[in-house]
């Protein structure tokens, strides 16, 4: 592809001048349809400087989570390496995943977008995705396990995603468990897990993440349930989403492997350590009803457990959790 062989020679001489001759020499093709190429670069928000008798020279690249710009760099063996779907704007990244893996995609399959018009968060409510605010982005695995071990695949997405986060920014990214990442009391990250299973056995999970990440504070829907964050509000700088998708695509990977290893214990250690409800008085919906208790571990499952008033001890797979003022 044209536009590519352009792009990718730029990258290569990155800050070094072209010359249009030689692009057009190079791919047998006339100055102007190097010209037309590189204006469509310039479109989509790459830094290309021109000269005349001098030529051509990338000096930045725009903050995409184009193939262009998340691939090179990542330090993955399969994940978003073997199929990557890119889209300026879908109506939500778990849906496209989910046709995908339906239809055979591999796992490590990624489909990421810069802006949803349809997010989809838990429990049925939406996604606030903003074009080129956040980080809206599925993956397709494929895991071989015993399906009462599922469970322990989302606590290990939310560990990957706290990890990236707090290695990245340097913020104190935190798990409320199961799946939403905190700063403070507010929330920055989600996951939401999708998985098909018959009886004989998982057939795909999909696990979809959703980042704030260059929002500014004011501009987030109320919610009268959990107020909402981004890195920019908290450290009042923006954040490369190319670097951090990278790293949380590495995370994942790494994690995802060790589950599949058999070794959930370090995991869990981690989940531990970054859970904000461990040691919390905490109020618990599930479908079974309302528990109230207080948050003392997380067991081999990933489930939460919960010691009440009278002496009883309960496990909870899921359900939404508050914690209460002690
Ligand atoms: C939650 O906290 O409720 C989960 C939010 C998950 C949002 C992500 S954004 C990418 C992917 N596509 C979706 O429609 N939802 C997830």
């Amino acid at each position: 592809m044209l536009r590519q062989a352009i792009l990718n020679t730029l990258k290569e001489n990155p800050g070094a001048w072209v010359s249009g001759e030689a692009l057009s020499e190079r791919l047998n093709v006339s100055r102007t349809t190097v010209w037309k190429q590189i204006r469509h670069l310039l479109d989509e928000g790459y830094a290309i400087e021109s000269a005349s008798k001098k030529g051509y020279r990338m000096i930045g690249a725009p903050d995409l989570l184009s193939p262009d710009e998340v691939q090179p760099d990542l330090t993955t063996e399969v994940f978003g390496r073997q199929g990557y779907f890119y889209f300026r704007e879908i109506d939500s990244t778990n849906n496209y995943a989910r046709n995908a893996a339906q239809q055979g995609a591999p796992e490590g399959t990624v489909v990421v977008a810069e802006m949803q018009t349809a997010g989809r968060g838990r429990r049925g409510r939406t996604w606030f995705s903003p074009a080129a605010k956040g980080i809206y982005m599925s993956i397709i695995l494929r895991p071989v396990m015993p399906l009462p071990q599922l469970s322990r695949l989302p606590l290990m997405a939310a560990v990957a995603l706290a990890e990236s986060i707090r290695a990245e920014t340097g913020l104190d990214a935190r798990i409320k468990w199961p799946n939403d990442i905190l700063v403070g009391n507010k929330k920055l990250a989600g996951i939401l897990s999708e998985a098909i299973a018959d009886m004989d056995g998982i057939d795909y999970v999909v696990v979809g993440f959703g980042l704030n990440i260059n929002n500014d504070p004011g501009e987030f829907p109320p919610d009268l349930r959990m107020p909402a964050t981004s890195v920019q509000a908290e450290r009042n700088q923006p954040l490369s989403r190319v670097r951090l998708m990278q790293i949380l695509l590495h995370n994942l990977e790494l994690y995802y492997k060790q589950l599949l290893a058999g070794d959930f214990d370090s995991i869990l250690s981690k989940a531990r350590d970054l859970s904000m409800v461990i040691g919390q008085d905490v109020r618990l919906d599930t479908t079974e009803g309302s528990i109230v208790g207080r948050a003392i571990d997380l067991n081999q499952d990933g489930y939460l457990v919960v010691a009440s008033p009278d002496g009883s001890i309960q496990t909870v797979m899921s359900g939404e959790i508050e914690v209460v003022d002690s």
